[in-house]
């Protein structure tokens, strides 16, 4: 297959796991990157052999240059997706977005428009579509084995440490610097139980709040960092406990710790908590972002989904029932569980070599998949090769930004088609 020349525009954690998967199966070879970080810059031109007059402070001097690559990743952060997205499609690049597409709809809007006036490929990072776990349940339910689809019950397990360490202490904490936690997080989960149906809802309602990271339920001993703290030990919360416990392990070196900071001994963790922002008490941060939400979607046949996102509980893979007219699956993204009502008979099958569901893990193999689909689209022309098109992404943040409104004003909100 030929290689496809790529750009990485934000060479941060996700633009590296996307680099990385590129290099390994040698789909794709990394000639570009924009990156404001010098240190981080430096590391990824000289992992993927990148030459200094390709090596770029911004996407905007990236961009500048012309077209340099067949595509670009466009890995930085939520607030900063829209410029990159639209100036890169109308200088012909097949692109590789991260999610949220944008954080609000005119601009996912423009987004998607750009990819449409100019022709270009445009993949939104929703690595749940690409895992071998979804292609079992989808193609279960495509071929009818539990009859109509009536009703979905689905969780997103965020986990304790992970909510502390994203939604609380760090870059996801807050919707005026990223966006609401539905659309930061479980856009994801929104754009897969879309999928499952295969339409979106007619409408939805949700419910949710940020019940515990909040200065209220601050123990009256505790201290604003973990390491002034007389709780500490005792806290499940504890930034020592969960970064030192990082050290010696690569995965958990990558992610999370990399977010702390790029030394790897005691004494780097111990500095990063001293003064930076995962260091804080996480009942003394600047977060808004909810800890637990709900959201109801109710399809034009009357088929409901209820979806229940939730910060307190292990971090684990997500867990899914869906219930047919003529049997019923039960899901807990490794293995399947399918009961047929004409027999009673029960049938297990587990996805092949599933990893697990972190961000150090690839998402279940949903990282992996997603590389290797879009540099295959992008090196035949095949748009078909992937799992949604920028449209069809739009389409379901519509869903998330459908229900958000649903939680913020409490009522229904219809979705039109
Ligand atoms: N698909 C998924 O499952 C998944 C998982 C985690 C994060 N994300 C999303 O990926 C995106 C990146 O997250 P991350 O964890 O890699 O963050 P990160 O902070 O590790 O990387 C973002 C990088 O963008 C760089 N940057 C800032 N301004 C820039 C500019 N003008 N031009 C070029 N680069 C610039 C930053 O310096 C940083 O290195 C976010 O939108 C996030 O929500 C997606």
């Amino acid at each position: 297959m030929t290689e496809v020349t790529l750009a990485v525009i934000g060479g941060g954690l996700r633009g590296l796991i996307y680099a990385r998967r590129a290099h390994a199966t040698g789909a794709g070879r990394v000639v570009a990157v924009a990156e404001p970080d010098p240190l981080r810059r430096a590391a990824f031109a000289a992992e993927f052999g990148i030459t200094p007059k390709r090596e770029y402070a911004g996407w905007e001097e990236f961009a500048a240059a012309g077209r340099v690559a067949d595509a670009a990743v466009i890995a930085t952060h939520d607030q900063l997706h829209t410029g990159p997205a639209v100036t890169l499609a109308d200088l012909g690049y097949h692109i590789l977005l991260e999610k949220p597409m944008a954080t609000d709809e005119r601009e996912a809007t423009l987004i998607a428009d750009a990819a449409d006036r100019n022709g270009v490929m445009l993949a939104v990072c929703h690595v749940l579509r690409y895992t071998p776990y979804t292609r079992m349940v989808k193609d279960l339910l495509d071929a009818g084995r539990i009859g109509r689809l009536v009703s979905v019950q689905h969780l997103e397990p965020v986990g304790w440490w992970h909510q502390a360490h994203s939604f609380v202490r760090g870059h996801w904490r807050r919707q005026d610097t990223s966006a609401p936690m539905l659309l930061a997080k479980a856009c994801h989960d929104v754009d897969w139980l879309v999928h499952l149906f295969g339409r979106p809802p007619a409408r939805v309602s949700s419910f949710g709040s940020l019940s515990h990271f909040r200065p209220e339920e601050r123990p009256a001993e505790a201290a604003d960092r973990c390491l002034d703290c007389p709780l500490e030990p005792s806290c499940p919360y504890s930034a020592p406990r969960l970064y030192l416990g990082c050290l010696g392990d690569p995965g958990s070196e990558f992610w999370p710790l990399s977010a702390v900071t790029p030394g790897r001994t005691e004494q780097d963790v111990l500095d990063a908590l001293r003064t930076g922002p995962y260091g804080r008490c996480v009942y003394a941060c600047d977060n808004d972002v909810v800890d637990h939400q709900e959201v109801v979607m109710e399809f034009d046949d009357g088929a409901t989904c209820s979806f229940t996102m939730s910060a307190f509980t292990p971090m684990e893979h997500r867990r899914t029932r869906l219930f047919g007219t003529h049997g019923y699956i039960d899901g807990d993204g490794r293995e399947l569980r399918v009961v047929d009502f004409r027999t009673g008979e029960e049938e297990l099958s587990a996805a092949d070599e599933v990893a697990g569901a972190s961000a150090a893990d690839g998402h279940g193999g949903g990282d992996h998949g997603l590389t290797d689909a879009f540099l295959a689209a992008v090196a035949s022309g095949d748009p078909a090769l992937l799992r949604s098109d920028a449209a069809e992404s739009l389409m379901t943040h519509r869903v998330v930004w459908a229900a958000e409104q649903a939680r913020l004003t409490g009522s229904v909100v219809p979705l039109h088609p």
